[in-house]
C-alpha cells in the first residue's frame, strides 16, 4: 500500500473491518453491478484502471480479474480501508484522495467513481484535471442516487442524504462544460431483504449520510422503519444512475 495523505479520520475509519460484510445486499447484487461496469467501461488489455474512493478494493480486484486488463489502483483516502485493499494481490492500493491521486500523475486510461462522487470537493478542479490526464477516448464511469433516494430509510435519514447528495444533472452539466461526451442510464435493482440485516446495516451506519445520528436516534429511526413495513423482509429498491463520461 503506498501512502500519501496525513491520516484524515473519516466515517469509514471506524466501519473498514466490517465494511464488506455491512455493506452487502447479495452476490446478485454485486455480479448486477460489475456487469453494468465491464460493460460500460469497456476493457482492453493496455487499460488501466483508477477506482477512486475504491474502500476496500472488493469491486476493483473483482474488476481487475473479470476485465483482465493492465493494472487497477484502488484510491482510498482512509487507512483503515485502504489497508483492507492492500490484501488484494491483483490491485495496487494507494492511500490518497481523489485530488492526491491527480497529483501524482500516475498515468490511468479509465476511471471509476462509485458511491462516492459526493464526498469530493472542488469538483470543477477534478473534473479539469482527469479530463487532461485522461488520454483520447479514455473513459470514466460515475455511479451515483437520486437525491430521493428509495431505500427503506427514516425521513431524517432520507433528508440528510438529500442534503449530502449532488443531484445527478449537476454533474452531468459540469462534465459537458470541460469538454466530455456523456451518457446517462438509469438501472434499478430490486430485492428481499431480511429486515434484521437491514436494521443491522443502519446501526452501523453502513453508509456516510448515517454518522450524524445517534444511537438512541437511529433506534427510533428503525422503529419509524418497522411501523410502515410488516413481515419479517423488506423489499429494497436501488436506483442507481450510470453516467458515463469520454473524452
Ligand atoms: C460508500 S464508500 C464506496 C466504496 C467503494 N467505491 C464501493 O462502492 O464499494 C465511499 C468511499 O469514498 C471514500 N472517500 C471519501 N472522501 C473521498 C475523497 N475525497 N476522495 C476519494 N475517496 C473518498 C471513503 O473513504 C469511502 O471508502
Amino acid at each position: 500500500m503506498k501512502n500519501t495523505l496525513m491520516n484524515t479520520p473519516n466515517h469509514f475509519d471506524s466501519i473498514a473491518e466490517h465494511f464488506n460484510r455491512i455493506w452487502y445486499f447479495s452476490d446478485d447484487y454485486k455480479d448486477f453491478v460489475i456487469s453494468h461496469i465491464l460493460n460500460d467501461l469497456q476493457f482492453s488489455p493496455d487499460d488501466i484502471l483508477a477506482d477512486i474512493g475504491g474502500g476496500t478494493g472488493s469491486f476493483t480486484a473483482r474488476l481487475q480479474r473479470d476485465g483482465a486488463f493492465k493494472c487497477a489502483y484502488c484510491i482510498e483516502p482512509s487507512a483503515p480501508m485502504c489497508g483492507e485493499a492492500s490484501k488484494f494481490s491483483n490491485i495496487t492500493a494507494i492511500c490518497t484522495d481523489a485530488h492526491g491521486f491527480l497529483e501524482q500523475n500516475i498515468p490511468f486510461t479509465k476511471m471509476l467513481l462509485k458511491e462516492v462522487i459526493h464526498h469530493i470537493t472542488d469538483r470543477e478542479t477534478f473534473w479539469l484535471n482527469t479530463y487532461n490526464s485522461l488520454p483520447y477516448e479514455g473513459k470514466l464511469l460515475i455511479i451515483t442516487r437520486p437525491q430521493q433516494i428509495s431505500f427503506p430509510l427514516f425521513d431524517a435519514a432520507r433528508e440528510a442524504f438529500a442534503k449530502n447528495q449532488p443531484p445527478h444533472d449537476m454533474i452531468e452539466n459540469e462534465l459537458l462544460e470541460c469538454g466530455f461526451n456523456i451518457n446517462t442510464s438509469h438501472r434499478s435493482h430490486t430485492f428481499a431483504l431480511n429486515k434484521k440485516s437491514w436494521y443491522e446495516m443502519l446501526q452501523h451506519r453502513f453508509m456516510s449520510d448515517l454518522g450524524v445520528f445517534s444511537s438512541q436516534e437511529i433506534d427510533e429511526g428503525i422503529k419509524e422503519i418497522e411501523s410502515r413495513y410488516d413481515g419479517e423482509v423488506i423489499d429494497i429498491i436501488d436506483h442507481l444512475i450510470f453516467i458515463k463520461a469520454t473524452k
